[in-house]
């Protein structure tokens, strides 16, 4: 069946997406394509709960939320979409809750409300610490009630577009490595953000590596303000699995290997974690303290931290200190949208991959499933707007026809490289160089280095040749578009000379105004042939990164 509507990415934007463009008319055929496991996005990993202000008609509290949503973004933030965002919030809770979201209740019966970091008011709703996969499992059930149809296990190559319209997308079918086209009369891109590259330093699954955020590059559209990756302050130290704000939002403290308390826990997440890495770079370790919360209240309000921190770390909250370090875990960075919409004539956005300079330099916790309910569901309406009165545009089948050959090629030759060795490092690479801390010698190392492993990237092939679920041939393609991607969050680091929110460069510590800007990045000529196959240094010294937009 073709589809009016296709939407890439199963999170939480991409299902309110879905949602709203198949209920409004039941006669759209949507469709959500995913690479992987439904119940496995990153949105079920924000834990802790989702800003929004109840009350629709106070004015007063949700200025709040503008406001600390505005001061989080260090003046990058734009103010429509902030306002845009936060007045939509009452409307979103009420939705989610006859989508089936079962918000925890005060002893009024009303739904309950948490600290959280940054924020100058309780406005954190919750489901105990699992809201997202709440969130997640509520959405999937409604998609499939009003009609969604999901096609899994399908990873996307490139969009289809003709004269600056979208056509469709064209995708990997994992079950037996045949490249598919699946035509749409408009998109919407909502695959989560690029954290994952930071693979072993990361609360994100290694596979959200900004396979779409590549794909728009390819595509013509810009990238902006990728250097801003958000570092969450507590993640466990072996795992990096999260460690929720909601431990902080319910009153842990955070203390160094001394006993001490050194930073104010529920300030914002660059200022908490560049404390906490300060004390790591004093030689200390850092532990979140609960031990002063009654079991009862461990139990009801951290129930997933609790098992997890038996689980993973061998610790008992309730007696215990639990180490800490901070870990890449969302990143403000992405495809250039105003609000949902791109310069792709029937593309949209939406959630962690786009940027409408909702978050500006640093995002607020609770701000993320914000976003993607919100946004997502403007999209859905977008979209569904768009295609009214239009037809399906032809395949341009040239240009599947190379990605064709691309995956026979990976197919077709010996290599003896190994590709997990190469995500490895370049996961360990941009923590170092890349991370917390920035300086300009950092940044040129990454860039050499991402040059070597571009080199190293396009001469791997299968060394497993059977095309039924190769997970080697995702995982080269994955390692392509990563190492894509990072260069461009490598070169936007550079450009910055400053310190703003996520980004904090120690041989430019101060925040200059003349960079209250977005930086942009973008790729020359959107010729994916020459860039897919070509070892790309050459091409990276002519990209164009320092286009500039001021607010
Ligand atoms: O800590 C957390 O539960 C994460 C929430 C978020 O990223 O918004």
């Amino acid at each position: 069946m073709i589809n009016d509507i296709i939407i890439v990415g199963s999170g939480i934007a991409g299902l309110m997406a879905a949602i709203e463009a198949k209920k409004s008319n039941r006669l759209t055929k949507v469709a959500v394509i995913s690479k992987g496991n439904l119940f496995k996005s990153n949105s079920s990993m924000a834990s802790g709960g989702i800003n929004a202000v109840l009350d629709p008609n106070n004015s007063a509290e949700i200025s709040r939320h503008i406001n600390d949503t505005l001061k989080a973004g260090y003046g990058l933030a734009d103010s429509d979409a902030v306002a845009y965002m936060c007045n939509r919030a009452p409307y979103i809770i009420k939705k989610l809750t006859e989508y089936g979201v079962e918000f925890d209740r005060d002893s009024s019966g009303n739904i309950a409300q948490r600290s959280f970091g940054g924020g100058s008011s309780k406005r954190t709703c919750y489901v105990g610490d699992k809201t997202g996969s709440a969130i997640m499992q509520a959405l999937i059930k409604k998609a499939k009630r009003v009609g969604v149809k999901f096609l899994v296990n399908n990873y996307i190559m490139n969009l289809a577009t003709i004269k600056g319209r979208i056509s469709g997308v064209v995708a990997l079918r994992r079950f037996d490595s045949s490249v598919v086209v699946y035509p749409a009369k408009a998109v919407i891109l909502a695959g989560g953000g690029y954290a994952g590259i930071y693979r072993g330093y990361s609360t994100n699954a290694p596979d959200y590596s900004g396979d779409l955020h590549a794909v728009a590059l390819r595509a013509g559209l810009k990238l902006q303000d990728m250097e801003f990756v958000q570092f969450h302050p507590t993640g466990f130290v072996r795992t990096s699995y999260l460690v929720s704000e909601a431990a902080r939002g319910e009153g842990g403290y955070l203390v160094n290997s001394d006993g001490e308390r050194f930073v104010d826990e529920l300030a914002s997440r660059d200022v908490v974690t560049r404390a906490i890495a300060k004390q790591m770079e004093l030689g200390k370790e850092v532990f979140i303290d609960l031990r002063h919360l009654s079991g009862e209240e461990i139990e009801k309000k951290l129930p997933s931290l609790y098992k997890s921190a038996h689980m993973q770390a061998g610790v008992d909250i309730k007696r215990e200190l639990l180490p800490i370090k901070p870990v890449a875990h969302y990143t403000m960075g992405g495809i250039c949208s105003d609000m949902t919409k791109t310069t792709l004539d029937g593309l949209f956005v939406c959630g962690e991959l786009a940027n409408c300079s909702v978050h500006g330099a640093n995002r607020l916790g609770g701000n993320s499933l914000l976003e993607g309910a919100v946004f997502g569901e403007l999209a859905g309406v977008e979209a569904l707007k768009f295609i009214q009165n239009r037809d399906f545009l032809p395949i341009d089948y040239n240009r599947v026809i190379k990605d064709i050959v691309l995956v026979d090629k990976i197919f077709d030759n010996e290599t003896s490289k190994n590709f997990n060795a190469m995500r490895i490092s370049l996961g360990k690479m941009m923590f170092e160089k890349v991370g917390i801390n920035r300086d300009e010698k950092g940044l040129q190392d990454a860039y050499s280095y991402l040059a070597y492993l571009r080199g190293e990237a396009y001469s791997l092939h299968c060394v497993n040749k059977e095309r039924t679920n190769n997970v080697e041939l995702i995982s080269i393609l994955e390692l392509r578009n990563a190492l894509e991607v990072s260069e461009a969050v490598v070169l936007a680091a550079l450009k910055r000379e400053e310190s703003r929110g996520a980004h904090y460069r120690d041989d430019f510590k101060k925040t200059d105004n003349s960079f209250a800007k977005s930086i942009i990045v973008r790729e020359p000529i959107s010729h994916y042939f020459k860039l897919y196959f070509k070892e790309n240094t050459f091409m990276a010294k002519f990209r164009e990164f320092f286009a500039y937009r001021a607010y």
